[in-house]
């Protein structure tokens, strides 16, 4: 499987990567993300992110907002990482864990948000990812995902060959449920804040909110 790869030498490569981007100016999205948390009601008092990778955008978003912070991510260098560059420790935990499978119980977080990671995610977790994002998240608590956004899905290879990223509008896991209603969507490219040219790279930063039954008429 592959999120079992993200816990040996592919994690440790992608973790010394991530500590470069998160001090570099290719912060993709965190701009956009801040101007979205900032249009809530209220300020997010517990985040999930899932696949925080060294937790750079997590502690970002626990010291802006004051908030606590959960992150988890399948590589144990990426979770280190995040422990020893934190400066909110005493605010945030990491975990060692996957997506299909968090170590938490049901409502324990009023925004979970995906740090693009499910474009990595194997394919037959799918359900189980959208089904444990749903049992953690409180009632018209909020979803954010950060991840590439194409017309039609899209698979490439990845860091070897036997590897693969996997291209869609991640938005669907959730969306086609009246429980889920999509409040907000920027679209980004990699390599700027423009919008991106080439329909087969984009990204999407999504926003959505989970109402139990305020939405049944
Ligand atoms: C592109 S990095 C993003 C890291 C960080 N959220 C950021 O935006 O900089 C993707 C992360 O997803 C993690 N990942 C891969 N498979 C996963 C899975 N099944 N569940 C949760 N996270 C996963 C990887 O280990 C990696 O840290």
């Amino acid at each position: 499987m592959q999120k079992e790869e993200f816990n040996s030498e592919l994690g440790e490569w992608y973790s010394r990567r991530l500590i470069e981007v998160g001090s570099s100016k290719k912060r993709i999205g965190q701009e956009q993300i801040i101007t979205m948390i900032n249009t809530l009601p209220e300020c997010p008092k517990r985040i999930l992110e899932i696949g925080c990778g060294t937790g750079w955008r997590l502690n970002e978003l626990s010291e802006i907002y004051q908030c606590e912070g959960v992150g988890i991510d399948p590589s144990s260098h990426a979770i280190e990482a995040a422990k020893k560059t934190s400066t909110r420790i005493s605010k945030l935990q990491f975990e060692v864990a996957t997506a299909d499978l968090l170590p938490f119980s049901e409502n324990s977080f009023d925004l979970v948000f995906f740090g693009f990671s499910l474009f990595l995610c194997d394919r037959k977790d799918l359900f189980k990812i959208a089904s444990e994002a749903d049992r953690v998240l409180s009632d018209n608590g909020y979803l954010m995902i950060l991840d590439f956004n194409t017309f039609k899905p899209l698979k490439r290879k990845f860091y070897n060959s036997k590897l693969f990223s996997y291209k869609m509008d991640y938005s669907k896991l959730f969306c086609w449920n009246p429980v889920y209603t999509l409040m907000s969507f920027t679209s980004l490219s990699h390599h700027s804040n423009r919008l991106c040219s080439d329909i087969d790279e984009r990204i999407g930063l999504h926003l959505i909110k989970k109402e139990l039954y305020q939405t049944w008429k």
